[in-house]
């Protein structure tokens, strides 16, 4: 598989039809800054074939460059990430996206007020006004996630994958080259960690079952375990990984709007579980015929752990350059608040070292154009070795 052709793009596929402006109710901070965007009709001819590797065509026969995909990012953090948020906002901004900013309910009103005024004249960025309580490692945080997935389809008509960043997140190339590659690839391709082989995690998450009061409080504390234990599951087979996720759109909608039952029995299921943003996903996945084909196993994320892992993943820093960069993964996980290595990071592989450059992207990016660097051919060897004949049905879902 190559990809060759550099993919430079202007402005026919812009947002062309701007609908009437939601609220910009900032006073009563409902949903702040959105418009619904309407654009061309997509065509996606990519498709995933049905047995072997999927195949990223290239042909130079035509000369139709594959349609440039849509993301919408949900970014997360807590009390005090607003700085954090906007310099991630800036480093993997690009007109064609949708963005939906979320401080929880541990941050104040001002905070979020704050957050959105950057973004007061930009169309695709929304901040999220009424938040939610989340509460690490309990099921507030995929209803949080939820959330965001039912107000991203409802306002993004046009997207095709919804990729989920934290705080302590930072991409490792332009969103350019990240949407450069992903035009080659079929539509309903899923990216996520995962594996049916939990290990200690059936005693220590399946068989625990937990109680996340933020479900029916509204100030935070932690999780508590109820006595019994429950067995595994038999109508269904547990998949856990990691908590990043790439999903398609179809996907989601069929979570979201659930004509299925599966994905609100795996709701409630999940209510009772640890950490359950690491398998819910995972499990409605791989649990249903007409997507399990489609996993690619994952997370898009460059994330170092001790030997043996600790609870959370080593910070990267510069030490940490070099492995990350070769990875070709886009995203790297977890990076502490204005660590130089993300200097490092704007100035070589994003090409916005000069202060301000992020946000006056943000204010004057008006086309959306695409402009691959030399990073995308790092992504373009991950994504072909993942789609490989070896990896990627023998790890689907196993
Ligand atoms: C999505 O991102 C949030 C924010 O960091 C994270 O806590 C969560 O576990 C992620 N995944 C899911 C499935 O919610
Ligand atoms: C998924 O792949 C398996 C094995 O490759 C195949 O047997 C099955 O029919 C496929 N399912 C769908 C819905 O395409
Ligand atoms: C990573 O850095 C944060 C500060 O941003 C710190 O609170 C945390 O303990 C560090 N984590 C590790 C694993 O060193």
């Amino acid at each position: 598989m190559t990809i060759k052709r550099s993919h430079v793009r202007t402005s026919n596929q812009r947002f062309n039809k701007y609908l009437a402006p939601f609220c910009i109710l900032l006073i009563a901070l409902s949903l702040i800054l959105f418009l619904a965007l309407k654009s061309s009709p997509h065509s996606t001819s990519n498709t995933l074939s049905k047995n072997g590797a999927a195949s990223i065509s290239t042909s130079d026969a035509s000369n139709n460059l594959p349609e440039v995909p849509r993301f919408a990012y949900f970014i997360t953090g807590t009390i005090g990430d607003g700085a954090r948020l906007h310099r991630l906002l800036r480093a993997v901004y690009h007109p064609r996206n949708y963005y939906l900013l979320h401080l929880d309910l541990e941050a104040s009103d001002a905070e979020r007020v704050d957050l959105a005024k950057n973004f007061k004249e930009v169309k695709n960025v929304m901040v999220v006004g009424k938040a939610n309580l989340v509460t690490s490692k309990g099921p507030t945080m995929v209803a949080c996630m939820l959330h965001a997935i039912a107000l991203l389809l409802k306002q993004g008509k046009d997207w095709n994958w919804f990729i989920n960043l934290s705080a302590s997140d930072y991409p490792l190339m332009p969103q350019d080259d990240i949407l450069h590659i992903f035009s080659y690839l079929p539509r309903d391709l899923n990216f996520l960690e995962h594996t049916t082989n939990i290990g200690w995690k059936e005693f220590q998450r399946a068989r625990p079952i937990i109680i996340d009061p933020g479900l029916y409080h509204s100030k935070k504390s932690g999780v508590f375990w109820a006595k019994e234990k429950r067995s595994m599951p038999s109508s269904f087979k547990l998949f856990m990984g990691s908590s990043w996720v790439v999903l398609t759109r179809p996907f989601l909608e069929f979570c979201i709007w659930g004509w299925d039952n599966l994905p609100r029995t795996l709701v409630m299921y999940y209510t009772n579980f640890l950490s359950s943003s690491e398998g819910y996903f995972h499990t409605v996945i791989c649990n249903h015929k007409d997507f399990q084909n489609t996993t690619v196993n994952h997370d898009m994320h460059y994330i170092k752990w001790d030997n043996p892992p600790k609870q959370f993943p080593v910070n990267l820093t510069i030490e940490h350059f070099s492995d990350m960069v070769e990875s070709g993964a886009p995203f790297g996980h977890s990076f502490a608040k204005d660590d130089p290595v993300l200097d490092k990071i704007d100035d070589e592989l994003l090409g916005m070292g000069r202060s301000g450059e992020g946000q006056r992207r943000i204010v004057n990016g008006k086309t959306d154009a695409i402009k691959p660097s030399g990073s995308s051919k790092r992504l373009e060897k991950l994504v072909s070795d993942l789609l490989s004949s070896e990896n990627f049905r023998s790890k689907q879902c196993k």
